[in-house]
């Protein structure tokens, strides 16, 4: 199946990345979320970033002017009706992500492949919502989309070898290289990567370490890029709540309880960095610890 457009649905830190990273590669796209001021943003952002490669010579002027030019926001889901592969990057909520697929299926010729950039949920039980199960798989792009090289490939228990084949080629496409993981929660990355940080996060909380120390000792100690309290900011610290949620309640095993600090934040509206205040507090010319 040949691949020439791209819906993306949902335009915040993922979105921006994914419609980035399509256009880039030669691919239409059209970009879908809330409203008209969200999708404002996500473009002077997927403009900013390009722009920031431009300057750092990982691209040129030419591909970023056409790559923008190929990226139209649409305020409906009718429009993807267009759509070769439609991938659903909305909010981490099973709520928010079945009412999408509810009222997106109709709009779709039945040819048309669903994924789902998913950090944690269920992708057997998200095809279920769909009216094309055979058509649905999770394709789990990392944060940010533009430089990580990885993404994930999840089949649910329907998802037919010809979805799973177009999404291989389609992902190669990109640059990206693949792992392929089976549908349990949280998949291979998060799976490892979301304890830890919810360690650190327990670790904060009993007072082991301040913020500081928790995220020196991991970049010096074992030489991590960031530290886990600085990544969770960096991750969003709803989404990182919702895949230990999602953890602890998919295997029922208590080691992966969400700490209640990490609660405590999200109920305060402190998400990380796209609220300005997490870990950190980022209105500042520098991130200042907020513990
Ligand atoms: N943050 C990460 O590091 C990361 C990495 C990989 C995958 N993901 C996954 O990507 C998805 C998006 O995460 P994010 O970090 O971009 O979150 P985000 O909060 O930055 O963006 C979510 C966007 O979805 C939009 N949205 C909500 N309801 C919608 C609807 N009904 N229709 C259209 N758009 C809607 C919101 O307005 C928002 O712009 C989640 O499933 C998340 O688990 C996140």
């Amino acid at each position: 199946m040949e691949i020439r457009k791209v819906g993306i649905i949902g335009a915040g830190q993922m979105g921006t990345g994914i419609a980035h990273v399509c256009a880039v590669a030669g691919y239409d796209v059209l970009l879908n979320d809330v409203s008209e001021d969200v999708l404002k943003n996500a473009l002077a952002t997927i403009n900013g970033n390009m722009a920031r490669l431009v300057r750092k010579g990982k691209l040129d002027e030419e591909t970023r002017k056409s790559a923008l030019e190929r990226i139209r926001p649409v305020a409906d889901l009718s429009a993807m009706a267009e759509c070769d592969i439609v991938i659903e990057s909305a909010t981490e909520d099973e709520d928010i992500k079945r009412a999408i697929f509810a009222e997106l299926c109709p709009h779709l010729p039945p040819a048309t492949l669903i994924g789902t950039n998913t950090s944690s949920l269920s992708i057997t039980r998200l095809a279920a919502a769909t009216d094309r199960p055979e058509k649905f798989m999770g394709v789990h792009f990392m944060n940010p989309a533009p430089l990580m090289e990885l993404v994930e490939l999840i089949r649910g228990i329907a998802t037919d070898d010809s979805t799973f084949e177009t999404f291989k080629a389609f992902v190669t496409s990109l640059g990206k290289t693949i792992a392929v993981a089976e549908d349990f929660p949280a998949f291979i990355v998060n799976r490892i990567l979301l304890p830890m940080i919810n360690e650190a996060i327990y670790t904060l909380y009993e007072g082991v370490g301040t913020v500081e120390a928790i995220d020196t000792a991991m970049k010096l100690g074992a030489h991590h890029p960031m530290g886990p309290l600085e990544l969770a900011d960096f991750i969003g610290l709803d989404t990182c709540l919702s895949v230990m949620q999602v953890l602890y309640e998919g295997l029922a095993d208590s080691k992966y309880r969400p700490c209640p600090l990490l609660v405590k934040y999200v109920e305060a509206g402190w998400l990380g960095r796209k609220t300005k205040r997490g870990f950190y507090d980022y209105r500042g010319e520098k991130p200042v610890p907020t513990r």
